[in-house]
């Protein structure tokens, strides 16, 4: 995959390109005038042993050309851009929409209410990071923000869009052929901006329903009302900015993946073992007490709460 300008893979990178191309190529016509315009005359008609410098003041005939031709032109890009927003813009005839809403730091991807994306408890799915479509669909992207300006930005499938916190914004995305594509948060957000990543999969239908019966299954049994109380406490505290767990909406990359925690053999690096109950209260109740010079700070939470994260973390195998 090249960088976008050369290799679009959606209509709406398409239509980036082709705006991006002809400013370019205008840009460097002008440029190559201008500039070369300049050279010659600075040449040809120089003050010079034998020929002396010509004085004159004010050109009408240049004078026009040169207010003229940038107007039309800055007019010319100026109508083209917005036919080309209205396109990119044009969130109708959508064949569905994904509810995106950008956090510190991470994406959090919800999926539609529709039966399909049910989960057992009556939500619907949720992906954090990753964002699984249907290829040559059309899909809308309701974008929002949790706390600061975020920016959603797939660069091959195009249509780069900021997340604003308060408001809801609107873009469309569609991939030609299946496949993962990197995208990237675009606004800076803070410390964690540089891993706010994106991946979009792109999947054909037989995939994407496969894809769908996987993640409800691994979505009802991260669900388990045994559990619900850990699991809620993890997910609306910062651990999500800095953890993974895959099937919930923690999608963050700068601290280790607790998608299996339960099952490794250490963790705070190898310092903290084995896995149990007692290791892991203890570490989530003071992590520098546990380690010090770690990067996890102490978030002061209850015994309850400590407890509560332990009992789900615990079932992560
Ligand atoms: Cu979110 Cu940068």
């Amino acid at each position: 995959m090249g960088p976008w300008p050369n290799d679009p893979l959606g209509p709406q990178a398409r239509t980036s390109a082709e705006i991006y191309w002809i400013m370019f190529v205008a840009a460097i016509v002008v440029l190559a005038i201008v500039d070369g315009g300049l050279i010659y005359a600075g040449i040809k008609f120089r003050d010079r042993p034998g020929h002396s410098a010509k004085q004159f003041h004010g050109h009408n005939t240049l004078e026009l050309l040169w207010t003229v031709i940038p107007t039309i032109m800055v007019i010319s890009f100026s109508v083209l851009s917005f036919q080309k927003l209205n396109v990119m813009n044009d969130t109708s005839g959508a064949g569905m929409t994904v509810d995106v809403q950008g956090q510190q730091w991470t994406w959090v991807m919800n999926y539609p209410k529709e039966d399909r994306f049910k989960l057992t408890d009556g939500t619907y799915l949720q992906g954090a990071q990753e964002l699984h479509i249907p290829v040559n669909m059309k899909v809308h992207i309701q974008l929002s923000s949790k706390d600061v300006i975020h920016s959603f930005w797939v660069p091959n499938i195009g249509g780069k869009k900021d997340a604003v916190p308060g408001r809801h914004t609107d873009l469309w995305i569609q991939a030609d052929k299946p496949g993962m594509y990197k995208g990237q948060c675009f606004e800076f957000c803070g410390t964690g901006h540089a891993d706010m990543l994106i991946t979009l999969v792109v999947q054909t239908p037989d995939e994407y329903t496969t894809w769908i019966k996987g993640a409800l299954a691994e979505a009802n049994r991260l669900s388990d009302p045994a559990t619900k109380a850990g699991r809620e406490t993890f997910l609306s505290q910062p651990c999500v900015g800095c953890h993974t767990v895959q099937g919930t909406t923690a999608g963050g990359k700068v601290g280790p993946d607790l998608t299996h925690v339960a099952s490794k053999k250490s963790i705070a690096g190898g310092v903290i073992s084995p896995v149990d109950e007692a290791n892991l209260t203890r570490w989530i109740k003071d992590p520098p007490a546990a380690k010090p010079g770690t990067t996890m700070p102490n978030y002061h939470l209850s015994d309850e709460q400590v407890h509560d994260i332990v009992q789900w973390l615990l079932t992560l195998k």
